[in-house]
């Protein structure tokens, strides 16, 4: 028999670690669900569970009643857009894994009204994740491409005067392109103009014609042992000037001189250009995922709050 699902105090969190890690891997070591990917073992899931903010997530445990895990989800909360990114859920396989997950889901979905838009990317090919997400009156977008490079061969970055640190008056030239690029973009104005005052993640402005035209954001995760590119853009007017490579190989480099083995990012499938510039830089897909989306277009509509 299995008890509802509980909410987990951010305390527990850790230790649901290694059930996340090993449900979100198949037999043959594809990942299950994009977001609840956390490294390549289980240590690094545990870390990174224990690094997130408590107001910034929320999981859910069910269980036997011997206290047996058999299900988990999760996400991380932008409560100043009213958003959450959803990790799994999983269940252990059985006969009523299926009915668990999308009861981990409902119970999600019920417990945080004031949240108007979720987002999920499941594996391109989960066939059980894709089907709960769509009878969910989930919407499918697009398919993301999950990129990686190793870090510390002989493609570093040369001096480019083009390329300098952002700063703030940066900001009026090229968030109105960056909100063009990314209209669902997981950082917000405050999170980038943060960035740029105070660290820890990185903002690079690329200049042509006497004005910043470009820019890249990108996160030095400890965590993963990985520098993660954020956002990268250019205006359409500076494209094919070699702009957009400039600024990836500065952030490749600073993730190098901050000792980290690899670089990764997530690009939706149509954006052409960009793949074929992060191949050109050695980066090689390591999985994909399908975006799937449910919004609620005010707070009265939203799903009724667990009682
Ligand atoms: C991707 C992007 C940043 C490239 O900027 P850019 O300044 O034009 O790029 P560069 O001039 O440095 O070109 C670098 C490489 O990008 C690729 N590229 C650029 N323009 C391209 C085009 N029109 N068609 C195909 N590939 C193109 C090529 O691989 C090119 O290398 P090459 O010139 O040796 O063939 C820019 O096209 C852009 O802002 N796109 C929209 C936003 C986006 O997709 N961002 C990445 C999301 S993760």
């Amino acid at each position: 028999m299995i008890e509802v699902p509980v909410l987990v105090p951010p305390s527990e969190w850790p230790a649901l670690g290694k059930f996340i890690f090993q449900s979100n891997r198949t037999a043959d070591g594809r990942v299950r669900c994009l977001h609840g990917d956390q490294g390549d073992d289980e240590r690094s899931h545990v870390a990174e569970l224990a690094g997130l903010p408590a107001g910034e997530a929320a999981f859910w445990r069910a269980a036997d009643l011997c206290g047996e895990t058999l299900g988990v989800i999760g996400c991380e909360i932008e409560r100043s857009q009213r958003r959450a990114w959803i990790r799994g859920p999983w269940a252990v396989p059985g006969p009523s894994s299926a009915s668990l997950e999308a009861a981990l889901l409902n119970t999600l979905e019920r417990a945080l009204p004031e949240i108007k838009r979720l987002d999920a990317f499941p594996s391109e090919d989960d066939e059980t994740l894709v089907a709960l997400y769509r009878g969910a009156g989930y919407r499918r977008m697009e398919v993301h491409r999950v990129m990686q490079a190793a870090l510390g061969d002989a493609r570093t970055a040369t001096a480019d005067a083009r390329i300098r640190p952002a700063r703030m008056d940066d900001l009026q030239h090229w968030l109105p392109l960056h909100h063009g690029l990314f209209p669902g973009s997981y950082l917000s104005d405050d999170d980038i103009a943060a960035a740029i005052r105070d660290g820890p993640r990185l903002v690079l402005s690329a200049w042509f014609d006497g004005r910043p035209v470009g820019y890249v954001v990108a996160k030095d995760d400890a965590t993963m042992d990985e520098l993660y590119v954020d956002y990268l853009g250019v205006d359409p007017r500076a494209r094919g000037r070699g702009l957009g490579r400039a600024l990836l190989l500065h952030a490749i480099h600073w993730g190098e001189g901050r000792g980290r083995r690899r670089a990764a990012l997530t690009v939706r499938q149509d954006r052409a250009e960009a793949l074929s510039l992060y191949l050109q830089c050695g980066f090689k897909q390591a999985r994909a995922g399908v975006h799937w989306c449910k919004e609620w277009t005010d707070v009265a509509a939203s799903p009724p709050a667990a009682s």
